[in-house]
């Protein structure tokens, strides 16, 4: 029974074998810098998962998983300059290494290149890879445009939040697995399950970043911890200790948002205790639960053998439990 590690596995073997530098090199170092820092590699297992578990060969899907994992990678260029931030995956980001319009061009060709392995599928495949790749990728660019709204904006509801978090992270975990099952040529209905199930646990999956990138030790996290802090991010623990803070935490939230100090430590400090007193970190990984949870109940629904589902429920707890 082939598990997560035997799928991180078949999915780097073949990115290696894809990857070669070409001039100009301030345009293609960068691209080979951000695939070789690596990363979980989530999306492109669970599009591999996805195939294997609706009865495909997960072979047929590792293009998809690559033109999946190139477009995370071409997003998270753009979205450090969108944050200003100067760590990825523990080494400098892009923009800080090279500068800003070299973090966009390259970026740029990042996004074609994606689609550029889906024209490895048959026609019928292809088309239908295409409709969903390219309607997520208009979402993503919406969910990244209402976190950049967000951060000027003090009436950041949980429904608004759930919706921009939905559009920038969850679709394209979901599109993930939507694109293996379309490859194993499953029904629609397992497409719409297992796009579902990718729904929820993308959310999950957002919620516990957030926390992270407030609560994670900054010696494995790989990014700048209290990064959202520092750029105001309308996060949930934001949203929810402005709901159960006293009167006094509520204020200086509040004004601790409208700033971006020079020095942010005291900021993230003060910041990082009111979410904490308020009960906002607890309700946070309960909240986290509950999308894993509901993500399992989806899980039910599926047609597919037990054994194959228990993969993605291991993925569901590892996800939760992770501390990068
Ligand atoms: C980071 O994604 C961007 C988000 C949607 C939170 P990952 O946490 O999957 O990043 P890598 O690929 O493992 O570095
Ligand atoms: C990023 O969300 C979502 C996309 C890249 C589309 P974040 O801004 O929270 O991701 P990190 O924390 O920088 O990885
Ligand atoms: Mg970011
Ligand atoms: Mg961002
Ligand atoms: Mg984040």
């Amino acid at each position: 029974m082939p598990d997560i590690e035997f799928f991180r596995g078949c999915f780097n073997s073949y990115l290696e074998n894809k990857l070669s530098t070409k001039e100009p090199h301030n345009l293609y170092d960068p691209i080979a810098y951000i695939m070789d820092l690596g990363g979980k590699r989530l999306r492109p297992i669970l599009t591999l998962i996805s195939a294997d578990v609706l009865g495909g060969k997960f072979e047929d899907a590792l293009d998809a998983a690559l033109a999946i994992e190139i477009f995370h990678n071409f997003s998270l260029v753009h979205d450090d300059i969108m944050d200003a931030a100067p760590l990825r995956r523990g080494e400098k980001t892009v923009h800080k290494k090279w500068d800003i319009n070299t973090g966009i061009l390259s970026g740029d060709v990042m996004l074609i290149n994606s689609y550029q392995y889906l024209e490895n599928y048959p026609a019928d495949l292809f088309k239908s890879l295409l409709k969903v790749f390219s309607k997520t990728a208009i979402e993503v660019c919406e969910g990244q445009q209402y976190d950049m709204d967000f951060e000027l904006s003090d009436q950041v509801t949980v429904p608004d939040y759930l919706k921009m978090i939905t559009y920038k992270t969850a679709v394209l975990i979901a599109a993930a697995m939507k694109m293996g099952a379309i490859i194993s040529r499953s029904s629609e209905k397992s497409q719409d399950v297992i796009y579902d199930y990718g729904i929820n646990l993308g959310i999950a999956f957002q919620l516990q970043d957030d926390y992270l990138d407030a609560f994670g030790d900054p010696e494995n996290f790989g990014k700048q911890v209290g990064g959202d802090i520092i750029e105001n991010k309308k996060t949930f623990l934001y949203i929810r200790a402005m709901e159960l803070g006293t009167v006094e935490e509520k204020n200086e939230l509040k004004n601790l948002f409208s700033i971006k100090p020079q020095n942010p430590q005291d900021k993230i400090r003060t910041v990082k205790q009111i979410f904490t007193r308020s009960g906002a970190a607890e309700v946070t990984r309960k909240e986290i639960e509950k999308y894993t949870q509901q993500a399992f109940q989806i899980l039910e629904s599926l047609e597919a053998p037990e054994n194959k589902k228990e993969v993605l429920k291991q993925f569901g707890n590892k996800l939760m439990n992770r501390e990068v």
